[in-house]
């Protein structure tokens, strides 16, 4: 969904500013940018202000850091009138507006934490128009004396910071926000600007239905592209090996071994380049940077549970270069100013492709090589269950479709993880920003690999599918993923022999493999949708009804096997070096059937039709347009072109109720595309 020209580079500063070519010239935006202190636009930028201009409405999707703020901030200093923007930020919103005010732009900002005589006198000066930007919290849009000010001053433009805010299937959905929509239809004749540093194209287009703009509102996702990052993945389940990539992975990317100081000396010396470890808890932060410290790293652990100096003290030192690592859990973020961070390493999953790509992509902001790897092992899945069945703290459980929700969001990270396509691009096509896709990024452990294995049988693949389910099914309800593997490896094992199954057939069906590659097998059933955990102390295995479907033979199986060999850990890492050599990515041609689907032209302008149907869809029955169909679903749709009911089961997530509800539908809509 990209506009054409997304992807320019600098453009440079020209009279007359990105608004020169229309006819009336419009306002002097090149002064204005460089009143607000910039000397050029980024990528992307003039473009946006442009569609901004012209079509008057834009959502506009791009990363942290990506400078969103100044199309708004842009047009709100150089338009005549007051702009409103809402943010859910109170300290952003602060920041934001010190700085404009430092700009000599007047700025302000109202939040229910200012004592109500200074929400009076602030209101008293909107209403005169002495603000060219103000900044609102959502949850002020209540109050009447704002919405009547609102009404009587030229408003030029509304910008939605944060869009994804209002979108229920979002990860930070703050139901404030949802009021928005109702001060836009107040005000039609503004101008309207939604940003987000995160949104798939579903919550985009919840995002639009839900502040009531039209579906045809230009929508513009630019900026995921790092082609500089090096994706891994790696299972790792015994301790000693782990810690064993960890240290091969800090030295490959520092080009230096514990003890060793950059060269030139240490403090104020950025030039050799630090790492960050994320942690899943607080005392793993510190166990971690434990043991770097006894192998001679310069380390620290960070964590929120820290008194706030010993924080700040921890920051400082990063940022003057004096740690090669900082362990941290996600608390480890906000305001890291080191753009030669050389490593990302998780030694678990986050709960989300959105959370992973944040975190990952705080390495190589400087445009240089730099290397992101996750660790996963078989308790992952199990654990992050619990984690999101207990909810966030207070007494009562999340409600179901909250659990159900934040378990899909995990569960794509998860089929991220297992692979089998370039992890670059399946992040950009996972955000909907495909047309940055690299095509194979060539320095991903999946680029790497995909070139070495070949041999695929479907038929063979799927005897094994089949066999590992029927494990299940004996073991459903009873026990874990370990008792399966012990049943299809036909291993000695205390509760197979208790409960009779030790003498069923499945009983050491897939003997010829090894434990390790059963689990990851498994492991990709789960993420597959066929095997789900419930309980909550000691989680145990279901088969689920699709997984039922897919044992007998009902269900094609469309699985890629682990790999053979040991996965990308044991040689994903140059042995001397950074990151490494880079194989020209225009050489990786895509192997078909190897790699998730990737979406050729018309299979793309498929999906964009029934994305503009879904959301006729939602607005006619009033409902999100997650409810209707997940964007898996769509690009499924898309691919498979069902012509009848039956095939459309076939795609992802979508069952008899949807395709009772929706299915006539949607087939009308692949049916037109011939
Ligand atoms: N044209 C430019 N030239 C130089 N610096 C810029 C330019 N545009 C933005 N910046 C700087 O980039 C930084 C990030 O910008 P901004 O806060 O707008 O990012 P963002 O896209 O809103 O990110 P987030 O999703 O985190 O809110 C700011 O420090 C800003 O001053
Ligand atoms: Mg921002
Ligand atoms: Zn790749």
């Amino acid at each position: 969904m990209t506009s054409p020209g997304a992807h320019e580079h600098d453009v440079p500063l020209r009279p007359g500013g990105p608004a020169a070519a229309r006819p009336d010239a419009g306002p002097d935006f090149a002064a204005a940018l460089q009143r607000l202190g910039y000397q050029s636009f980024r990528p992307g930028q003039a473009e946006a202000i442009e569609v901004l201009m012209q079509r008057r409405r834009l959502l506009l999707v791009a990363p942290t850091g990506g400078g969103k703020s100044l199309t708004f901030q842009l047009p709100a200093s150089a338009l005549p009138g007051t702009t409103i923007v809402l943010s859910p930020l109170i300290a952003l919103m602060a920041d934001q507006v010190r700085a404009l005010e430092a700009r000599g732009v007047t700025a302000t900002f109202l939040a229910s934490t200012l004592p109500g005589p200074e929400i009076g006198a602030r209101l008293g000066a909107m209403a005169r128009g002495h603000y060219k930007l103000v900044y609102v919290a959502p949850e002020r849009l209540g109050a009447p004396a704002f919405r009547e000010i609102c009404r009587k001053i030229p408003i030029p433009l509304i910008a939605v910071d944060e869009a994804h805010c209002i979108s229920e299937w979002g990860h930070d959905f703050r139901p404030e926000y949802l009021q928005i929509g109702e001060l836009l239809a107040d005000l039609p004749r503004a101008r309207v600007l939604a940003c987000t540093a995160t949104a798939t194209p579903v919550v985009r287009d919840e995002i639009l239905s839900r502040l009531g703009l039209p579906p045809d509102t230009p929508q513009i996702v630019r900026g995921f592209a790092r082609p500089n990052l090096a994706l891994h993945v790696a299972e790792e389940e015994d301790r000693r090996a782990r810690e064993r990539l960890i240290d091969r992975t800090i030295e490959a990317a520092l080009g230096r071994g514990p003890g060793a100081r950059p060269s030139g000396h240490a403090a104020g010396d950025m030039s050799h380049g630090t790492a960050i470890i994320y942690a899943p808890t607080r005392k793993a932060t510190e166990q971690e940077s434990v043991r770097l410290v006894a192998r001679g790293w310069r380390a620290e652990a960070y964590h929120a549970g820290m008194e706030g100096p010993q924080r700040e003290q921890v920051q400082a030192r990063f940022s003057r270069g004096e740690l090669d690592v900082v362990v941290a859990t996600n608390a480890f973020g906000m305001g890291i100013d080191r753009a030669d961070v050389r490593a990302v390493i998780h030694l678990a999953p986050p709960g989300s492709i959105e959370a992973y790509y944040q975190e990952v992509g705080r390495a190589g902001r400087d445009g240089l090589d730099a290397l992101g790897l996750l660790l996963i092992a078989p308790g992952d899945l199990p654990l992050r269950r619990r984690l999101i069945e207990r909810g966030g703290g207070d007494d009562s459980p999340p409600a179901p479709a909250v659990v159900e929700h934040k378990w899909n969001t995990f569960l794509e990270l998860m089929r991220w993880a297992e692979g089998g396509s370039c992890r670059h691009d399946a992040i950009l096509r996972y955000f909907g920003d495909e047309g940055e896709a690299l095509g194979g990024c060539g320095r991903c452990d999946v680029c790497r690999q995909l070139s070495a294995d070949a041999d695929d049988d479907p038929e063979a693949t799927t005897l094994i599918v089949r066999k590992a389910l029927s494990a299940i099914a004996r073991i459903h309800r009873r026990f874990g993923l370990q008792a399966a593997v012990s049943l299809l490896r036909g291993a000695a094992d205390e509760r197979l022999e208790r409960t009779g199954l030790v003498h069923t057939p499945t009983f050491g069906a897939l003997r010829e493999h090894d434990a390790a590659w059963l689990l990851r097998l498994l492991r990709r059933c789960v993420v597959a949708g066929w095997v789900d955990f419930t309980g909550d102390d000691r989680p145990v295995v279901v088969l689920t009804d699709i997984g039922r479907r897919v044992m007998r033979g009902e269900l094609p199986v469309r699985l890629l096997l682990p790999p053979r060999v040991r996965p990308a850990s044991r040689d994903m890492l140059p042995g001397t070096g950074s990151a490494g050599h880079v194989p020209k990515a225009s050489s990786r041609a895509h192997e078909p059937g190897r790699e998730e689907p990737v979406l050729d032209a018309a299979a793309l302008a498929l999906f964009e039709r029934l994305r503009a149907h879904r959301m006729q869809v939602a607005s006619r029955d009033g409902v999100p347009p997650y409810v209707v169909a997940s964007d898996r679903s769509l690009r499924d749709l898309a691919l498979l072109r069902p012509r009848t009911r039956d095939q459309l089961l076939l795609a992802h997530g979508i069952g008899p109720a949807k395709a009772d509800k929706y299915g006539a539908g949607l087939l009308e809509v692949i049916a037109g595309a011939g």
